[in-house]
């Protein structure tokens, strides 16, 4: 309690309270619950807050650029996922679907460990893994000031970004550190403000333990986004550094990373009411839309995306079932594509359940009510509505033809895919001749060398006429290719030819094609009957969609920034977070459950008891093997029971959390780590637009499901050994 005094904490409770009232009336609020902060401004914007829930640390002990801290033991995991320092030897923690490709590349049809597990015995066996790298962040500034600097209202979009850029760039300049340190600039609050995180990156992670696939991907894509939740999803790596503890490339004569800090691991888990925080590198949410751009979602986005992967699932799955080893190739691809396909059901699902457009019609009605009466809050701002439902009004056709070209051609259909990196192996000929044509194809080989282990021509060519089929009765026919000005009968006639007779679906095909001479190579791909079909699809939407698109867009951004700095003003009472952007941040709740429908409570923890329930013998998402059903049998739960006497498998609190939060860790009221962070709970997947508190729940793998898996099951009791185990309850 060192800054807040207790005169702050009562009037902040004042302000609760009218927030409610303010919160019932039109909604849309922060709760307790809702918001992903910046860490160094906890203090001055949550500090009281978390401590009023429950935090016994204080601000500074949870970011200090002096003295290490909890954000010191946080990583971001390559990029796309979040991981946690858990010993004081570099040990990290993440989830199993985050170090999956990982796992996947180290394995072979004869030691597959996805499908049995892998752990080092010794740190010898600890295997290396070029490209992924652990990234630190040292300090936080804001920037906002410099970044800003000559920017004014009447600015174009452009004229905007270009100076800018200009600023970013001599900030940059300014600021070099060492080959792994950077400053990297982000925008917040869309534009209005700018922070610079200095960040300090190791290149060296090594996979040290992950358990097999029935725990680790346990009810896979059937229990994907939903909770009741008993999914074991983690996996162990570990940082090396050079002998100076400095980063370091690769080296067999590297030592573990010795951290500024690594979290204690607490034994006696969480109770339902009991603080969480989680700590991580979260990657987009939209949470201050305008009514018509959460409109669109809902009735014209989710469902244009949805209904084309349904199309490409039902396909993909078919050929899955009828076949073990199609199931094999196709399955990661699945799990990707059912991954988002699900999300945006249960995000459309959720914001129309919420009343989420009526209720940022209710914000704006009394938003533009608040700026009327003010003559230069009306100056600023009283034109905003109106122009946005301009704007979303003029975007709704290309923003619809967007999504279904991106869905059918970038993303599902994998001829196309193949034939975009084709095309621009081909542009790299015309633009820089032999010399960048030969430089660019062995980077195509190796990419279509690792397309082909996991293709089956048969499933693409009925995804391409399916996905073709729907783009052309749903697309404004003057946005589709001209191929595909014919009837729906004759145009199934012409796919078929055009896929059959195409080279992009024979791996030997292009094999003798890369033996041609430059010339006579890029004149083999400009003739295949599929360059030519993308070549057309591309050019039309190219000229007719992504122009026009991209200049509303720029607009609505620029709209966007002004109601956000608009909302900021107009809200004095409000403290606002920034939507998140791949930045680190802080979320914090409450471990607690959830009623999905009516007269449904939904408990806030399962058990091992439940990994059993659900078992499915020989299904390729509830099995189980005899070694974890032994334990089960034999109840060898050693220190890792919970008072029910069974081991807690899963926990959801009320944390705001995005896709990037994978892996974070969920930490306790005195810094240590209770869980891990891999998911979200169906009914609450809008919480990236329209955070609710009473539905919006993260879903975590509790701690000493993890320990038990890797000491009881695994046997990896070495790896126990590093860590520092707590009992803050029991002590
Ligand atoms: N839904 C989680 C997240 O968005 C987990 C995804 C991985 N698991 C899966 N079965 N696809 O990323
Ligand atoms: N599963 C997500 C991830 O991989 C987390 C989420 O969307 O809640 O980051």
């Amino acid at each position: 309690m060192s800054v807040f005094s207790g005169l702050k904490l009562k009037s902040m409770k004042l302000i609760r309270v009218l927030l409610l009232a303010v919160v019932l009336c039109f909604g849309n609020l922060a709760f307790a619950g809702e918001g992903m902060w910046l860490p160094q401004l906890l203090k001055a914007l949550n500090e009281g807050d978390m401590q009023t829930m429950g935090m016994k640390l204080t601000a500074e002990q949870v970011y200090s650029v002096n003295e290490g801290s909890l954000k010191d033991a946080i990583v971001h995991f390559g990029g796309f996922c979040t991981s946690e320092v858990i010993s004081p030897e570099g040990l990290l923690l993440t989830n199993h679907h985050c170090g999956y490709g990982q796992i996947q590349s180290h394995s072979t049809i004869e030691d597959n460990y996805l499908k049995k597990g892998f752990w080092a015995a010794t740190k010898a066996d600890e295997k290396a893994n070029p490209g992924l790298f652990a990234r630190f962040i040292e300090r936080i500034d804001d920037v906002s000031e410099i970044i800003l600097k000559g920017v004014n209202d009447d600015m174009s979009p452009s004229e905007v970004q270009s100076i800018v850029d200009k600023n970013i760039n001599a900030y940059m300049s300014d600021n070099q550190g060492s080959q792994y340190e950077e400053w990297m600039v982000r925008p917040f609050f869309n534009g209005n403000q700018y922070f610079a995180f200095k960040t300090v990156t190791y290149p060296d992670v090594r996979l040290v333990g992950a358990p097999p696939e029935n725990i680790g991907k346990f009810g896979a894509d059937t229990d994907n986004w939903v909770w009741p939740r008993h999914t074991g999803d983690f996996s162990l790596f570990r940082i090396y550094a050079g002998t100076d503890n400095q980063p370091a490339e690769y080296s067999a004569d590297n030592q573990p990373f010795v951290p500024k800090h690594y979290l204690p691991i607490s034994m006696d888990g969480v109770s339902e009411g009991d603080f969480t925080m989680v700590f991580g590198f979260p990657g987009r949410t939209n949470q201050y839309l305008p009514s018509q751009a959460v409109r669109q979602i809902v009735e014209i986005n989710d469902p244009a995306k949805i209904e084309i992967r349904d199309v490409a699932l039902k396909i993909m799955d078919k050929y899955m079932r009828a076949d073990e080893k199609v199931r094999l190739q196709y399955s990661s691809k699945f799990a990707r594509i059912a991954n988002y396909w699900k999300k945006w059901i249960g995000e459309k699902t959720g914001l129309e359940k919420t009343n989420a457009v009526a209720k940022k019609q209710d914000l704006e009605e009394e938003f533009t009510k608040r700026v009327k009466v003010d003559s230069k809050l009306w100056g600023q701002y009283g034109h905003l509505m109106k122009k946005f439902g301009e704007k979303y009004a003029a975007i709704e056709r290309y923003s619809f033809t967007k999504d279904y070209y991106d869905e059918v051609v970038r993303r599902n259909v994998e001829i196309m895919t193949v034939a975009s990196v084709l095309d621009r192996m081909v542009s790299r000929f015309e633009n820089n001749g032999e010399a960048g044509y030969n430089d660019f194809k062995p980077r195509v080989a190796g990419y279509l060398e690792n397309h082909f282990k996991n293709y089956n021509a048969n499933i693409d060519q009925e995804v391409f006429i399916a996905l073709s089929d729907l783009y052309r009765d749903n697309v404004d026919r003057e946005y589709c290719p001209t191929t595909f000005s014919v009837t729906a009968k004759s145009l199934e006639v012409a796919l078929t030819d055009i896929f059959q007779r195409s080279a992009f679906k024979d791996q030997d095909k292009l094999k003798a094609i890369f033996e041609m001479t430059p010339e006579d190579a890029v004149k083999a791909l400009k003739g295949d009957p599929i360059y030519i079909l993308f070549s057309d699809w591309k050019g039309v939407y190219d000229e007719k969609v992504a122009g026009p698109y991209s200049e509303i867009k720029a607009e609505i951004d620029l709209l966007q920034k002004r109601y956000m700095r608009g909302l900021i003003d107009a809200f004095p009472e409000k403290t606002f977070w920034p939507d998140a952007n791949s930045t680190m941040r802080v979320t914090y709740g409450k471990v607690q459950g959830y009623e999905p429908r009516d007269a449904v409570y939904y408990k806030p923890v399962t058990h091992f008891d439940g990994v059993v329930e659900k078992y499915i013998p020989d299904d390729y998402e509830f099995d189980l093997d005899e070694k974890l059903l032994d334990l089960y049998r034999s109840k060898d739960y050693g220190p890792y029971a919970d008072a029910t006497g069974s081991v807690p498998v899963c926990f959801i609190g009320t944390n705001h959390t995005t896709g990037g939060n994978s892996g974070s860790p969920a930490i306790d009221a005195e810094g240590n780590l209770i869980g891990l962070n891999f998911d979200r709970a169906w009914e609450g997947t809008m919480s990236d637009i329209n955070y609710d508190p009473s539905i919006c729940r993260n879903i975590m793998v509790d701690i000493r499901y993890v320990l038990f898996v890797v000491d009881k099951y695994a046997g990896a009791s070495h790896l126990i050994e590093e860590m520092t185990l707590v009992h803050p309850k029991t002590k």
